[in-house]
Order: structure tokens, then C-alpha cells, then sequence
């Protein structure tokens, strides 16, 4: 465990020092869980965000995208149900003051469970190589069993209490399973109340006739709102997607974990409107499809596992998270939801506007059902961000620190570096740069040593590093160096924009899904 706090410690120092992400104005101390994308962190969000949208948009020709207002009429927010109910249940410790949701502690207590069940299961796989059977030893092992039922009853047990509002339950369940602050031991809770998550704000200049808004806390009900204007400008049949990517905002009662829950973020959303009675298929399609996604980027499938919500939000009838193995363990990454007609349906009541689709081929018309992909930005960011960091150890028994991000997200694709800022190198290498910065994003550098220079890009995660020297002069070679093996090859200045495109574009990363 200490081993995982030190890592992710060293994930948000990194992040800072190497002008990644920075805490939000920082010269006053910071403002709790907001953060700055800094010159490199901006560009590595935006080749997420790119990546995303060309293999959503692009690559669909049934998905388009749209970008919604932040704001949006008020009523948007009582039909979709985030008035009434957005709601997280909190609990404060009496004793330490502080304030948790108490569906997390559940939740944490039952991965716990699971920890113990899968320790369980390795130790037996050790021990029985080959032969081992592991559905038969899930089903069989007393103590496996136990741990697992328990882990389901008590998941069960919070949901059913969730749903019916009781939340005295919820209390009953955080005291019988002696569930104690995490910080401090104490075991002394408040009852357990619920919060709205979503930010007010007001729109007018004078009091009198301002208007009460709120900050979006999802993307989608922009997308909503805008279904039949797209499905009409664009002549859309169903099923077809509406995609778009966002700032969304949230009023988070536990904000910790660097930018893995943050105040304001960004979400990018998919909502796929199906006829009713094909949404389950189209549930099971996008769910295998986005972790096709996730996996393109050769972070480790062992790294990702779906987890089944057994609490369903208002809207859905099933949804589905993709979780990733974070430093602080397995969370959710991005969530995949059926929300059946429930937000259509109730933006046409709310508004006494049709919100129906008229399906020519069935000669009828119906309110579309929806299936959902919805993933921040932020997490895949510290996803990939945190898969990355590395130390390494070298033969020489130096280390260097590297960053493994996947070449086609890296925020620099190349570095140019003359050996020495004289004898006409820094001009052989501003030419490179010159040719090279139409297709890609590259950096010039000649300050230090060389190696010092190449430990620098390593560390911001620079795939290649484009050395010009005095050979360059004779023969209009250069060295070009590999990040992940640090080969160094002998190239022509004129291979270098092949060399590079292969390994960076997305194509090539994209077809891998
Ligand atoms: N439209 C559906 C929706 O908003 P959600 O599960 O609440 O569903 C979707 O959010 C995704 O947005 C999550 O899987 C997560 O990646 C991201 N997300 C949610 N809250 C966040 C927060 N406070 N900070 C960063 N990312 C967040």
C-alpha cells in the first residue's frame, strides 16, 4: 500500500514539474480539487480527446457530433431528474469532522472482500499450476465462497436501501459492518443525509428578474435536447449517435485523488438512439466496443475489468463501468448506460414539445431508447498518465525516469537536439523542425549535454530524439533514438517524417481496435 501512495505521489509531482497539470491558482494556495492543464498536459488532453472523437465520429458514419451550451434552460434539469435526484448520501465522522459518501465506504469495505477472495484464488493457482480449475475452486473454497456472498449480500443490501430512500439502512449497514473513518479509526457517524451534487448559479444582471441555473452536471442533456434537430438538419436514421465533449461540473462531497474526481472536468459523450426492444443489443455492442477502445492503447488488459452496477441511476435500466487499475486500485473509468426513453420522454413532457422519431422502414413512430458511453477526459488522462510514469533501472545500473505514454497521445512527437549550438548544427536542426512541425508536434532543445537532454524528453514522454551532428553536415544524416528501447539508428533527414507518422498516427493506433 505505502508502495501505491508513493507511486501515485510521485504521478502528481511528476504531472507538475514537467508541465503537465498544475493545482488551479496556485499563488493562493490552490482551490480544492480544481487543477490547470499546463503546455504539455493541454496537448496530451487534447490527443485523448482527439483520439476519442475519431473513433467516435470519424470513424461512425451513423455518429455526429454536436458542443452544447454549459448553460441550459433550468426545466432541462427538473425533467432529466438531476433536481430531485442527484444526489449522493454523506456521512460525517462526529469525531474527526470530516465528511465522506457512505456509499462509497460500503463499496470499499466489499472490494476489500474481493481482495481477499482473489488473494485467495492466486495462492491456490500457485499452488496447483497447471491443473488449476479456477470457476471450480470460486464455487467450492469455503472461505472464497464466503467472501464473495458476503461482498454480494452487502452490495444488494445498500442498493435496495438506495433505492427506497432508507437511508437510516445505509447507516445500520456502515455501523454492523463496524466500518471506521479511514483516516482516523473513529467509528462516531452522523446519520446519513442526502446532497445535490449540482452547482447554482444565476443568469440576469439585476436580482429581480435573474434566473436560477445550474452548471451542467452531465453533458448528455445537451444532446437530448438537441435530438430532433440533429436527427431532422441531419437526416439521421436510427439507430445513430450523437457525440460531443465537454465541461461538465459537479458540487463533489469527497474530491480527493488528484484530478480523478475534480470539481469541474470534462466528459465525453456518446448517446446512441436505438429503436425500444434493441437497446440490450446495442449495450452489449458499445460495452465491447469501448473496451476495444481503452485496450488499443496497450496500457495492459490486465488493467481493466467491467464491473455491473448493481445501483442503477434514475435513468437506466442497465449500465455497465469499465474500470481501470489506478495507483489507489481498480475505479470506474467510464460508465456505459442503457437509459431506455426516460430522458426523451420527459424533456417532451416538460416542454410539450414531441421528442418522437418517425421510423420509415416500420412506418411508426416512437421515442427512441439509449444506450450511453460517457468517459472523463481527466480520468483517462490520469489513466494513461499514471500507466506511463516509470523507473527504470539501466544496464549500467543508472536509472532513468520515463514516461511510456502511448506514442499517438505523447504531447511532443519528436525533439530536435544539435550535438553543440555551433559549427552550423542548431541551423541543420531548426530546418528539421522547419519541415517537420506541418504534420507533427516537435520541440527544438539544445540546452545541456545530450544525455541529459534525452533523460528530459524521456521524462515528458517525447517518443523520438532527432540528433544532428557532424556527420549530418557530410552526409545529410541524423541519429534518431527510440524512447521505449533507446536504440539509436542512422537515418536520412528525408526518412524522418515516415519514420515518425508510422509509429505516432492515429490510423495505425485506431485500426488495432
Ligand atoms: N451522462 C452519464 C454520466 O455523467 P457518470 O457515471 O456520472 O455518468 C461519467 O459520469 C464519467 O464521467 C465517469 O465514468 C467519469 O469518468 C467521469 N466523471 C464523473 N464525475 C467525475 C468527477 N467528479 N471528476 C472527474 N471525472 C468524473
Amino acid at each position: 500500500m505505502a508502495k501505491q501512495e508513493d507511486l501515485f505521489k510521485n504521478v502528481v509531482s511528476h504531472a507538475k514539474e514537467y508541465g503537465f497539470i498544475f493545482p488551479s491558482s496556485e499563488v493562493y494556495d490552490g482551490l480544492s480539487a480544481v487543477y490547470d492543464y499546463a503546455q504539455n498536459g493541454v496537448e496530451l488532453k487534447k490527443n485523448i480527446r482527439d483520439y476519442w472523437w475519431k473513433s467516435m465520429v470519424q470513424m461512425h458514419e451513423n455518429i455526429v457530433g454536436i458542443d452544447a451550451a454549459i448553460f441550459m434552460h433550468p426545466t432541462t434539469w427538473k425533467a432529466s431528474g438531476h433536481v430531485d435526484a442527484f444526489n449522493d448520501p454523506l456521512i460525517d465522522n462526529k469525531d474527526s469532522k470530516k465528511r465522506y459518501r457512505a456509499d462509497v465506504l460500503i463499496e470499499d469495505y466489499a472490494e476489500k472482500l474481493n481482495q481477499k477472495a482473489q488473494k485467495e484464488i492466486e495462492k491456490a493457482r500457485a499452488r496447483y499450476g497447471e491443473a488449476f480449475n479456477e470457476q471450480e475452486f470460486v464455487s467450492t473454497n469455503t472461505r472464497v465462497v464466503e467472501y464473495l456472498s458476503k461482498k454480494k449480500e452487502i452490495l444488494e443490501r445498500m442498493a435496495r436501501s438506495l433505492e427506497t430512500e432508507n437511508l437510516a439502512d445505509v447507516k445500520a449497514l456502515i455501523e454492523e459492518l463496524e466500518i471506521a473513518d479511514p483516516d482516523t479509526g473513529s467509528k462516531n457517524w452522523t446519520d446519513v443525509r442526502q446532497f445535490n451534487l449540482m452547482f447554482g448559479t444565476k443568469l440576469g444582471a439585476s436580482a429581480d428578474s435573474a434566473m436560477d441555473l445550474y452548471l451542467r452536471p452531465e453533458t448528455a442533456q445537451g444532446i437530448f435536447v438537441n435530438f430532433l434537430n440533429v436527427q431532422k438538419t441531419g437526416r439521421m436514421k436510427v439507430p445513430f449517435g450523437i457525440a460531443q465533449t465537454g465541461k461538465a461540473f459537479r458540487n463533489e462531497i469527497v474530491a480527493r485523488q488528484f484530478i480523478f474526481r475534480m470539481r469541474e472536468f470534462e466528459q465525453m459523450e456518446m448517446q446512441f438512439f436505438v429503436r425500444p426492444g434493441e437497446e440490450m443489443k446495442y449495450y452489449e455492442y458499445w460495452k465491447e466496443t469501448r473496451l476495444k477502445w481503452h485496450l488499443s492503447l496497450g496500457l495492459g488488459k490486465e488493467n481493466y475489468r467491467f464491473h455491473d452496477h448493481e445501483k442503477l441511476a434514475h435513468y437506466a435500466n442497465a449500465a455497465a463501468d469499465i474500470e481501470f487499475n489506478f495507483p489507489f486500485g481498480f475505479k470506474e473509468l467510464e460508465g456505459i448506460h442503457s437509459r431506455t426513453d426516460f430522458d426523451l420522454k420527459a424533456h417532451e413532457q416538460h416542454s410539450g414539445k414531441k421528442m418522437q422519431y418517425f421510423d420509415t422502414e416500420l412506418n411508426q413512430n416512437y421515442t427512441p431508447y439509449v444506450v450511453e458511453t460517457s468517459v472523463g477526459l481527466d480520468r483517462m488522462f490520469l489513466a494513461v498518465f499514471s500507466n506511463s510514469l516509470k523507473e527504470e533501472t539501466l544496464e549500467d545500473g543508472s536509472t532513468r525516469t520515463v514516461l511510456r505514454l502511448p506514442s499517438v497521445l505523447a504531447p511532443t512527437k519528436a525533439a530536435v537536439l544539435p550535438l553543440v549550438k555551433k559549427d552550423g548544427l542548431p541551423e541543420v536542426a531548426r530546418q528539421i523542425i522547419e519541415d517537420l512541425k506541418w504534420d507533427f508536434n516537435v520541440a527544438y532543445d539544445e540546452k545541456d549535454a545530450v544525455g541529459r537532454r534525452y533523460r528530459r524528453q524521456d521524462a515528458l514522454g517525447t517518443p523520438f530524439c532527432i540528433t544532428v551532428d557532424h556527420q549530418t553536415l557530410e552526409d545529410q544524416t541524423v541519429t534518431i533514438r527510440h524512447r521505449d528501447s533507446m536504440q539509436q539508428d542512422r537515418v536520412k533527414i528525408e526518412e524522418l517524417r515516415g519514420i515518425i507518422n508510422k509509429e505516432v498516427s492515429m490510423r495505425n493506433w485506431l485500426m488495432k481496435m
